[in-house]
């Protein structure tokens, strides 16, 4: 979802900015544009489409300075033009802005600015903010260029992360927040301020992380940051924890073949030292919680978005089946609204990949003010989620660049399975069932590299399938949310309509789908279920269906009733969903690149959602 970036230094801010852009590209957007301070004057530059358009544009584009703000935009308020595009300056150009956010009582704002006869140019909220700074400048010129920013923002209901410039003060850039990530990458003689830490990466490893309700004055030599109610504020230096390395495509087409490549690696990393010395359980630095608080835990709640709601899942039916501790899912969106009715010894986890998504943000935000413990699971170290939780557990998966989440989403249920053995092991698990249960863990990356192996394999399958517009992905018990997982990554990557269902329930309704223009996949992993899984396939046959089926044994009639048959490895059962979602992410990938689709940038999707 939008990007925004700043430059203050020494140097020309205009190819800082436009790398800053492309660096947060994964994000998705849909227009871009940058503003720079050249001779005392403002001028912008946007571009709809791709930042490439602008980096081309930019070539004839004679305002340079050091100091600047860059954008990209998702449209909300306003169709995707340039004119809606970011920066937005003010009527008389003295300020621009940038915006993350919505505004909800722009509207209001509005019309109050135009009784004051201040112009607009846009259909967009961010430019009522543009005109309202500017008001309270002309109110009260002598302020500073923060205490401006401040008034202005205690006007403002909504959310926001904002980078602020202005001719009249020529050697600051102002930025705040409220539920929008931003971040100051602090340099030497420069400061880079960015709603993503990818978009500083390259020129420092330092970042500050501004939290809700602070404002922050930066100029090319220092920074410093209030609460918007004028508290002083402990600033944090974080030190960026993935590589730069995570940012480039090494060679490959895309980042999301990339990353799964990579699961070998990242789900190393998700459980480097966190088993225990006896080698029969899990540990978690990371959580604060002793065992003995653990064993009063009655019940845990779940609560996430997307495909980290799927893991979520996948991690209710392994906690369930190991520890026998009922776990609820809820999607954060739904949480945070419905005043669910939770039991008094519930443990709250959070899990997000980016640590920014607003629901899962806002989610947390509701257990706490109910005076739960809420827990995080989170890719992004010093996120807001991170910060915001209690306590938690890095996934350590490295920067994920793809839109559709692929590494992470293996790397969180690598976590959670590990939750599920460390839990277990507290309740009725003995060392013995302990002990294989963290050799099968640890087996995890050699397997997953056996399972990469099937890429060409299910390219094929591909090709024979990319022009069909109906799947149904099907799966039992732990393989449900991993069939929910592998169509969603259908949907994201290749735009095909692709819906999942436990294998049984197919019979209660989406049986009707079938006719020979129907795909079913079956994850039929689950190998205690196999002959009902089996008369499935043969109900999905009989109508004339495909069936693809991704099995872990040998038995003959698979490829006797399924069109295509794909083996991966046997493995407990603590680890089948994730070595199981490996071929569905293959298959997306490949369908998604048949279909001439942008797999890394899908249409209308953002890499973290921080808008409702
Ligand atoms: O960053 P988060 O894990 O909180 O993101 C949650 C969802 O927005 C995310 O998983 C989304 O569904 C992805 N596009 C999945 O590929």
């Amino acid at each position: 979802m939008c990007g925004i970036v700043g430059y203050i230094g020494q140097k020309e801010a205009n190819g800082i900015l436009i790398d800053g852009l492309k660096r947060m590209e994964y994000r998705g957007y849909d227009s871009a544009g940058i503003a720079v301070l050249d001779k005392g004057s403002i001028f912008s530059l946007k571009r709809v489409g791709k930042v490439m358009e602008l980096a081309k544009a930019q070539t004839k584009f004679h305002h340079h300075g050091p100091i600047g703000i860059g954008h990209t935009r998702w449209a909300t308020h306003g169709n995707v033009s340039e004119r809606n595009a970011h920066p937005h300056l003010s009527d008389g150009n003295r300020f621009a802005v940038v915006h993350n956010g919505i505004i909800e009582n722009y509207l209001q704002i509005k019309a109050f600015l135009t009784e004051k006869n201040y112009r607009f140019t846009s259909d967009t909220d961010t430019e009522t903010l543009a005109n309202l700074i500017d008001y309270h400048y002309q109110k009260a010129p002598y302020l500073s260029f923060a205490e401006i920013v401040r008034k202005t923002l205690l006007h403002i209901e909504g959310t926001y992360g904002i980078a602020v410039m202005s001719k009249i003060f020529a050697d600051e850039i102002v930025v705040a927040r409220k539920s929008s990530p931003l971040l100051i990458g602090v340099g030497e003689g420069e400061n880079i301020i960015a709603s993503d830490a990818a978009a500083v990466a390259r020129y420092t490893r330092c970042v500050v992380y501004l939290n809700d309700g602070e404002i922050a004055s930066v100029r090319s030599d220092n920074f410093s940051i209030t609460t918007l109610h004028e508290n002083a504020v402990d600033v944090i230096r974080h030190e960026l924890d993935w590589e730069i390395r995570d940012m480039d495509l090494e060679g490959y087409p895309h980042y999301m073949l990339k990353e799964i490549v990579e699961q070998p690696f990242v789900i190393e990393n998700a459980m480097r030292g966190r088993f225990t010395a006896d080698g029969c359980s899990a540990k978690f630095g990371g959580i604060s919680l002793t065992p003995q608080e653990l064993r009063t835990v009655d019940r845990l709640l779940f609560c996430a978005c997307g495909s980290a709601y799927h893991a979520c899942l996948a991690g209710k039916y392994l906690i369930e089946k190991y520890a026998r501790i009922p776990v609820d899912v809820e999607y954060a969106s739904e949480f945070r609204y419905r005043n669910a009715p939770l039991q008094r010894n519930t443990l709250v986890f959070v899990v997000s990949q980016s640590g920014e998504t607003i629901d899962t943000l806002a989610a947390l935000h509701e257990a706490k003010r109910r005076g739960y413990t809420v827990l995080g699971i989170t890719n992004v170290v010093g996120s807001t989620i991170a910060r915001a939780t209690d306590a938690g557990i890095y996934q350590h998966a490295g920067l994920e660049m793809g839109v559709a989440s692929t590494k992470a989403f293996a790397s969180q249920i690598t976590i959670l399975s590990m939750l599920a053995l460390l839990l277990a092991r507290i309740h009725d698990m003995d060392a013995i069932a302990g002990l294989q249960y963290v050799q099968a863990l640890k087996s995890l990356p050699a397997i997953t590299n056996e399972i990469l192996k099937l890429s060409d394999p299910i390219r094929m399958i591909a090709e024979k399938y990319y022009e069909c517009e109906r799947f149904l992905f099907l799966g039992r018990q732990a393989m449900y949310p991993i069939a929910l997982e592998g169509a969603l990554k259908l949907k994201e990557i290749a735009y095909v309509h692709a819906e999942a269902f436990p294998t049984a329930e197919m019979k209660h309704g989406p049986i009707a789908l079938i006719s020979d223009e129907t795909v079913c996949l079956f994850i039929a992993t689950q190998n205690e279920l196999l002959d009902k899984t089996m008369n499935n396939i043969q109900e999905v046959k009989a109508r004339g269906g495909k069936v693809i089926a991704i099995v872990n044994n040998d038995c003959i009639a698979w490829e006797v009733f399924c069109d295509e048959v794909l083996t991966i490895p046997e493995v407990h059962p603590g680890i089948n969903p994730i070595v199981s979602v490996i071929p569905l992410q293959f298959f997306a990938y490949y369908i998604g690149i048949l279909r001439g689709c942008d797999v890394d940038r899908p249409r209308n999707l953002a890499k973290s959602v921080t808008v409702e």
